[in-house]
C-alpha cells in the first residue's frame, strides 16, 4: 500500500503524440518531457498566473508549458552548459529580420574565407579529447572555420542561437553512433561511409531551426515574457515561486541518463574545459559517507545493500541530492503554491524505488501537502526502457513503464 496516493490517469498518456505535435525540440536532448503533460496539469491545479520555476530545467520543456499556459515570467536552471544553451536559445526573443541579416552576413564572410586554403591552416585548434578519434580531418577544419565566424557574432542571443546547430553539427557529424545518448563510436565498417560535408550540414540545420523557431517561439514570445536560464544548480529565493514544474533526473547520471556524456562533444567545442566531467556534478554524483536509513527510501535502499553495497551507496547519493534540493525548491515557494514534479520508478537490483512516493514525503516534511499523484504510461520518452538492472550482461528488465506526475501544495 502506497502511503501517498496513486491514480492511473489514461488522459496524461498522450498514446501516439509526441513532443513535436506542440512545440518540437530545436536540438535533441535526452529524457526531454512532454510539453503537453505540464499545459494540463497547470490547467488541472488551476496555477496561478505568476512565476515558475524548473530547477533541472534541460532543453526547457517546462517554459513551453508555462508559454502555453499564459505564464510570463520563468526561471530554469541547469548545470549542464548544453542545456542552457538550448532552453535559452529557444525561450529569447530575437528579431528575425536581425537572424537573417547575422545569417547572410555570416555565410559571405565564411564563403569569402574558404577561398583562400591558407586561411583555415590560421585557426585556432580547439581543446577536444581524442579529436581524431571521434572527428575526420575535414570535419574539424569545417568546425573550425564555423566556429570562428560564430564567435565573431557580437550580440550574445545571436551568437547563441547560431551555436545551437553548430551543436547539432558536431553531433551528427562526428563517429558517435547518433541513435545513442551514451559516447559510442561507430562500428568501423560504418565509419568507411561516413564523410559528411559538415558546412552543409551546418546551414541546412540553422534553417530548420530557424523555421521551427519563427513558427513555433517567437510568435509566443510576447515581449512581457521573460525566461532566465541560469547554468548553475538551483539558488534558493525564499518564497518567490508560485509553481515549480519540472521533470528531474531519475538516477544518477553514470548508471542511467549519461546527460554529460550525450552532451561531451559539444560542450567540449563550446569551450567548456569540464565537459568530461559534467556526469560526476549532476545529481547523485558524489557519494555520501553513508546509507539513507531515514524514510520511504530506507528499505528499499537497505534490501538492494544486501545485494550490492556499491549500488547501495549510489542510490543513496542521488536520493540525498535530491531530498537537500526539495528542502530548498519547497523553501522557495510561496503559500499556496504548487510543486510539480514529473518522475519514473527506476529499478536497481529487482528493486523498483518509488521516487514519487520519495518525493511526496520530502514535500510533506517541508510545509507541502501532497495533492495527488498521477500514473501515466510512458510510450513517447526518448530513454531505455530496457536496461540492466542487476549490470549482468544480457539480462534485462522493464524498468519505467510508467511515470508519475507528484502534485503538493504548500500550506
Ligand atoms: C530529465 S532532464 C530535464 C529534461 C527537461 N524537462 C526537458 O524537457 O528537456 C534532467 C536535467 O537535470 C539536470 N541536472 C542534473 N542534476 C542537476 C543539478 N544538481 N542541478 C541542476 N540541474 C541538474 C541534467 O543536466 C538534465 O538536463
Amino acid at each position: 500500500m502506497m502511503k501517498y496516493q496513486v491514480i492511473r490517469n489514461t488522459k496524461y498518456d498522450y498514446a501516439g503524440q509526441s513532443y513535436a505535435s506542440l512545440y518540437p525540440n530545436l536540438h535533441k536532448y535526452p529524457a526531454t518531457m512532454l510539453p503537453q503533460i505540464g499545459v494540463d496539469i497547470l490547467k488541472e491545479v488551476n496555477a496561478a498566473k505568476g512565476k515558475l520555476l524548473d530547477p533541472y530545467c534541460g532543453s526547457g520543456s517546462s517554459f513551453a508549458s508555462g508559454l502555453e499556459y499564459g505564464l510570463s515570467e520563468m526561471h530554469g536552471f541547469d548545470i549542464n552548459p548544453l542545456a542552457v544553451l538550448i532552453s535559452k536559445a529557444k525561450f529569447t526573443k530575437i528579431n528575425l529580420s536581425s537572424l537573417k541579416k547575422a545569417h547572410k552576413d555570416f555565410r559571405n564572410n565564411l564563403f569569402e574565407f574558404m577561398k583562400d586554403e591558407n586561411n583555415i591552416k590560421k585557426l585556432t585548434h580547439p581543446r577536444i579529447t581524442n579529436i581524431e578519434y571521434w572527428f575526420s580531418k575535414d570535419v574539424i577544419s569545417a568546425l573550425m572555420l564555423i566556429k570562428h565566424f560564430i564567435d565573431k557574432i557580437k550580440d550574445t542571443s545571436i551568437r547563441n542561437f547560431f551555436l545551437v546547430p553548430f551543436s547539432e553539427t558536431v553531433r551528427e557529424c562526428s563517429y558517435t553512433r547518433n541513435n545513442e545518448f551514451k559516447l559510442f563510436r561507430m562500428k568501423p565498417n560504418d565509419l568507411l561511409n561516413f564523410n559528411p560535408d559538415a558546412v552543409s550540414f551546418y546551414f541546412k540545420k540553422w534553417d530548420d531551426i530557424f523555421s521551427l523557431y519563427s513558427h513555433f517561439y517567437f510568435p509566443k514570445l510576447e515581449n512581457n515574457v521573460t525566461v532566465d536560464v541560469y547554468h548553475s544548480s538551483f539558488q534558493p529565493r525564499d518564497n518567490y515561486f508560485d509553481v515549480v514544474l519540472t521533470s528531474p533526473p531519475y538516477g544518477d547520471s553514470r548508471t542511467t541518463v549519461a546527460y554529460g556524456q550525450f552532451s561531451t562533444l559539444s560542450n567540449e567545442w563550446l569551450g567548456i574545459d569540464y565537459a568530461r566531467k559534467i556526469d560526476g556534478m549532476l545529481m547523485g554524483g558524489t557519494k555520501p559517507a553513508r546509507n539513507i536509513t531515514t524514510g520511504i527510501i530506507s528499505d528499499y535502499i537497505s534490501r538492494i545493500d544486501k545485494a550490492d553495497k556499491k549500488r547501495a551507496r549510489d542510490v543513496s547519493a542521488f536520493y540525498s541530492d535530491l531530498g537537500n534540493s526539495i528542502v530548498k525548491v519547497a523553501n522557495s515557494i510561496c503559500k499556496g503554491g504548487k510543486s510539480i514534479y514529473v518522475v519514473g520508478n527506476r529499478t536497481v537490483k529487482n528493486v523498483q524505488l518509488p521516487t514519487d512516493q520519495f518525493i511526496a514525503e520530502k514535500f510533506e516534511e517541508n510545509n507541502f501537502k501532497h495533492l495527488i499523484t498521477y500514473e501515466r504510461a510512458l510510450n513517447n520518452k526518448a530513454m531505455p526502457s530496457r536496461n540492466s538492472p542487476t549490470n549482468e550482461s544480457g539480462k534485462t528488465a522493464n524498468t519505467m513503464l510508467f511515470e508519475y506526475i507528484v502534485i503538493c501544495e504548500k500550506m
